[in-house]
């Protein structure tokens, strides 16, 4: 059994450890303007000229089971789609405000379908559902507001009430609590509390905003089980760094302890579907921000900016197309797995998972390694190596022994693989060791 022990926490986050992968998808009304989810504030756009995209919003090739066939390929075991973002705009039927997906030309609800979809691939249904809401009237104008500058934009303050909104958070996360069954994920987004040096109206927002203890109290005596994220400034079950990848296990910053943690990635710099942006990540990349997650104990929710048609994009779908390729052979050292035990070292230019039984070492070759690996402290447990993608045997030699004695360790523990000169075709390969 592994020995690394988290912070307890209200949710259930065991199946969420086990699956350690999943889809975040990032889609509104902002894939019609296709310059970032944030156009809005970006480019402070007024509500007239933004309705447009309501009006035009008919996502016509839209097909939620193409997505979760996706999404499975990739080896993808839950994911979070974004029922609301800051625009306001709900992708699924409420009766708590007519910005809502039922009154567009497309008219049906597309977190209804998204659910049916997933669910039916046997994959965990997460909601995303944003505390910041740029279309609320009583949302008050705030430094990120897309208003912030307007002339009167203090004014437009009068008769806003915070509390009216929390109250609409509650009611909405009630319904999408309670409409669609079991819900696995609620992942709040996000909290910019300030401090009061900052003229009253600018101020960020956080838990007294939001209201947050009593809409957490809504979510969980809906879903009991549901893991919550920690964004709406209370802490709760995962913590959720973002577009960077964190170099060791995230710790309490009290206590030290170890929590349970997802990074959050795109495969391009933006969330939504961002037509002309060009930073893509490379098939390397991408497979090595699931090891580096991986390794240290996280999940990888990596995003999919669907295009305002309803699709993938094809530079989406080839990036998914990597992680199924790998994950369709070396799923087996990521599922289940977790940062291995302290007494193993990775070797220079790998990385490396253990099962949470105990019983299998995974050894990720981030970097060729031409014809030997060395790695100490293992000879006395390793049973048997082959690489995981094909089941082939892998040799090696145990304690640097007879034609081995060239290596530069003196260790008496250490295993030496005799690795093929060439690289199999695999992104990253990885060498899977069965332990005594
Ligand atoms: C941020 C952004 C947002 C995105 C999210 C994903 O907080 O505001 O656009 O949805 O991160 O983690």
């Amino acid at each position: 059994m592994s020995s690394y022990v988290t912070r307890k926490t209200p949710g259930n986050t065991e199946w969420f450890k086990e699956s350690r992968f999943g889809m975040f998808i990032h889609w509104g009304l902002y894939s019609l303007p296709a310059r970032h989810e944030w156009v809005k504030s970006r480019e402070c756009i007024p509500e007239e000229k933004y309705d447009k995209y309501f009006k035009y919003f008919n996502p016509t090739m839209f097909d939620a089971k193409d997505w979760a066939r996706q999404a499975k390929a990739a080896g993808m075991k839950y994911a979070v789609l974004t029922t609301k973002h800051h625009e306001g705009f709900c992708l699924f039927n409420t009766k708590y405000t007519d910005y809502n997906v039922m009154n567009t030309k497309y008219g049906k609800d597309i977190v209804k379908e998204y659910v049916d979809a997933f669910r039916a691939e046997g994959i965990k249904i997460g909601f995303y559902y944003s505390l910041i809401d740029w279309h609320h009237p009583h949302f008050t104008i705030d430094r990120i507001h897309p208003r912030r500058n307007d002339k009167n934009a203090k004014d437009l303050n009068e008769g806003r009430d915070m509390s009216i909104y929390a109250q609409y958070l509650r009611d909405q996360v009630t319904e999408l609590l309670t409409n669609y069954g079991k819900i696995d994920i609620l992942w709040f987004d996000y909290s910019y509390p300030d401090d009061t040096k900052q003229p009253v109206w600018t101020l960020g927002k956080g838990k007294d905003s939001w209201e947050s203890e009593k809409l957490i109290k809504t979510a969980r005596s809906l879903q009991p089980d549901i893991i919550i994220d920690n964004r709406a400034d209370i802490e709760q079950d995962i913590w959720t760094p973002e577009q960077y990848q964190v170099l060791e296990w995230v710790k309490h910053k009290e206590t030290g302890e170890l929590v349970t943690w997802e990074a959050c990635q795109t495969f391009s710099g933006s969330w939504g579907y961002h037509r002309d942006e060009s930073t893509w990540k490379s098939p390397e990349m991408l497979i090595h921000m699931l090891i580096n997650t991986v390794c240290i104990g996280g999940n990888l929710l990596m995003n999919v900016g669907p295009t305002a048609k309803g699709y993938f994009d094809k530079r989406a779908e080839k990036s998914l197309g990597v992680y199924a390729e790998w994950m369709k052979y070396n799923s087996a050292s990521i599922y289940g797995c977790t940062q291995a035990e302290p007494e193993f070292i990775a070797p220079r230019g790998t990385r490396i998972t253990q099962s949470n039984d105990g019983k299998r070492l995974y050894i990720h070759l981030m970097e060729y390694p031409y014809a030997f690996l060395e790695f100490q402290g293992l000879a006395d447990k390793i049973d048997y190596a082959q690489f995981l993608h094909d089941g082939s045997e892998i040799l090696y030699s145990l304690n640097a022994v007879d034609h081995f004695t060239q290596f530069s360790s003196e260790s008496k523990n250490m295993v030496a693989f005799k690795l093929p000169y060439v690289k199999p075709d695999v992104t990253v390969p990885v060498i899977e060791v069965f332990l005594k």
